[in-house]
């Protein structure tokens, strides 16, 4: 397999909003994550990921960006902008930004003139329809409630926004468009940004007959109706070559609903569009249908289904980006594994789970210290649009009653993952010397930074040695991977392989102990523990499994 740095990379995701205030103002900020550069260097981490720091009204958290080329005041300033970049650097770091051109804020001046004039020569930088019927052009919703057409006034047409109505979609189609976006990222390359990660890229380019599509609960279709179009792959390869070629970068797409076929298109080993994609298959594990609102359990057997499909299906062909968590989803120690008793158990099992795959691991804020859920009290604590919409979407419309959606927001919001990270156990987690944006997680006494970088055997020191792991040994990186026992309900089992070499990774999701006869081809006095969150594991003829165990072993065979 060919060799690639991005590869053997581990990415950390901030959300800068939420890491580190550093003027008391309550919001997160540039100066707030140079600070604390050191604290990711400590941990490993070779790239960062920074969710947008563009100028932005912020209504979806700077995901509607009004000036592509400007700072958001509230997060400091361009000099401050560029010595984050130059002291990341410094330390090895590397700097990937979001990229966000689906669609931009309704307040960008593209947007601004756009909607003046049918004949302003912005117009065609958006995606303008006449109603049908006096109604949306098309039953397609907005990821945040409603329908994804806006009508307005001043010329009387409707616009597309998949997302918020302060999110106009960009017209793809429009050649000016696509340069501008390139020339933008141009510009951010030449600044010496290492990468992108690439906001719903698979949404950028719509079947010009804007079929209608299937109904959800709330009586639109989704907002991932028009993902891979019909020429996003035309559309990225002009990226390739006139932004990318020639450059080192990182460059990982977010595709919702993209299919393992066409994630062998965004990702091709060729190098022709991505690096890598953002899949969500095994984010839909515990939805109801196409429902993500509600507190619905996952099988693990579909877990393993989706994820080894991957595993298999991108082998040699594509590559893997592997995540439980980003700014979009819940905490996953609270999700996919107890945050109770067993929440450092279990946060080091789904670690190990995840980072011996095959892919490119992506860490988000607070989770290497098992941060959790958020005991939100009611709607007035959420900041998040998404879930303040949907509240009132559903319980207007009598989907769920106010207890249910409450229950499933606790469990499913995006902001678990959005309240301050926990540095240590004083006033507001030491996030801030202010009022803190959204409240903090009460548990922040418990579970903060400080407490673990002091204890060898916390969840951050955890993560350090998975990472570390991963530079030492080869087969963790380019290793093929195998599922074991797909049809065990509690126990997720693989091994990985290259030349000589082979691991096996075992997992108990659950909180009983089990018992693993060793497979066949393994030989409990040729194994060694490579790592566990368990000190004492050691190899047998049946390994035994306690609560939410990991424990990863290598072996050496004869060279064939
Ligand atoms: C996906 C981002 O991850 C999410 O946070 C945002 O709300 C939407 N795209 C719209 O940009």
């Amino acid at each position: 397999m060919k060799k690639a740095w991005w590869k053997e990379s581990v990415v950390y995701q901030i959300y800068p909003r939420s890491f580190k205030d550093s003027n008391g103002d309550g919001i997160g900020d540039l100066n707030g994550i140079t600070g604390k550069l050191d604290y990711l260097k400590e941990l490993g981490i070779d790239v960062i990921w920074l969710s947008p720091v563009y100028q932005s009204p912020n209504d979806d958290n700077g995901y509607d960006i009004s000036d592509y080329r400007a700072i958001m005041e509230e997060f400091g300033t361009m000099e401050d902008y560029d010595r984050m970049l130059s002291e990341a650097h410094q330390r090895g770091i590397k700097i990937v930004m979001d990229l966000v051109v689906n669609h931009t804020s309704d307040e960008h001046h593209w947007f601004v003139e756009s909607r003046k004039s049918k004949d302003n020569p912005y117009r065609d930088y958006y995606i303008w329809r006449e109603g049908k019927n006096g109604k949306e052009p098309n039953n397609w919703g907005s990821c945040f409630s409603g329908p994804a057409w806006q009508y307005d006034e001043t010329t009387e047409m409707y616009y597309l926004h998949l997302f918020s109505k302060k999110q106009p979609d960009l017209n793809w189609d429009n050649p000016k468009v696509r340069q501008e976006v390139f020339d933008m990222m141009n510009w951010w390359l030449d600044k010496g940004v290492d990468g992108f990660r690439m906001d719903v890229i698979s949404l950028i380019s719509k079947d010009p007959s804007f079929p209608d599509g299937v109904p959800g609960i709330n009586g639109y279709a989704s907002f991932n109706e028009p993902a891979n179009g019909p020429h996003v792959h035309e559309y990225l390869q002009e990226m390739r070559r006139k932004v990318l070629d020639g450059r080192e970068t990182l460059t990982v797409g977010e595709c919702s609903g993209v299919t393992l076929e066409e994630a062998k298109k965004y990702a091709r080993s060729d190098g022709r569009e991505l690096n890598m994609v953002f899949q969500f298959e095994h984010m839909d594990v515990d939805a109801d249908g196409a429902n993500k609102w509600s507190d619905k359990k996952m099988d693990l057997r579909d877990l393993k289904e989706v994820l080894s499909r991957w595993q298999k299906g991108l082998q040699d062909v594509a590559w893997n980006s592997l995540f439980w968590e980003n700014h979009d989803q819940p905490r996953s120690v609270s999700r996919f594994g107890e945050d109770g008793e067993y929440r450092e158990l279990s946060a080091k099992m789904l670690a190990t789970c995840l980072h011996m795959m095959q892919g490119t691991p992506y860490i988000y804020q607070g989770e290497e210290l098992g941060m959790t859920n958020v005991p939100f009290r009611d709607i007035e604590d959420f900041r998040d649009l998404d879930s303040i919409n949907a509240y009132h979407e559903l319980v207007g419309q009598g989907v769920f009653t106010e207890a249910e959606m409450m229950k499933y927001l606790r469990y499913k919001s995006r902001d678990n993952a959005r309240t301050p990270f926990q540095w240590n156990a004083e006033r507001n987690a030491g996030f801030t010397e202010g009022t803190p944006w959204i409240m903090v997680n009460p548990n922040y006494r418990e579970i903060n930074a400080e407490e673990q970088m002091a204890r060898e055997d916390s969840v951050f020191h955890y993560y350090q040695k998975l990472i570390r792991l991963r530079k030492e040994q080869e087969i963790i990186v380019y290793g093929t991977y195998d599922l074991l026992l797909p049809d065990d309900r509690e126990l997720y089992v693989y091994t990985r392989a290259l030349g000589a070499e082979k691991l096996l990774v075992a997992c108990n999701f659950y909180g009983g102990t089990r018992t693993l006869p060793l497979p066949e081809g393994w030989c409990a006095q040729k194994m060694e523990v490579m790592i566990g969150n368990y000190e004492d594991a050691a190899a047998a003829e049946e390994i035994c499994l306690r609560p939410y165990e990991a424990v990863v072993f290598r072996m050496r065979g004869e060279e064939r």
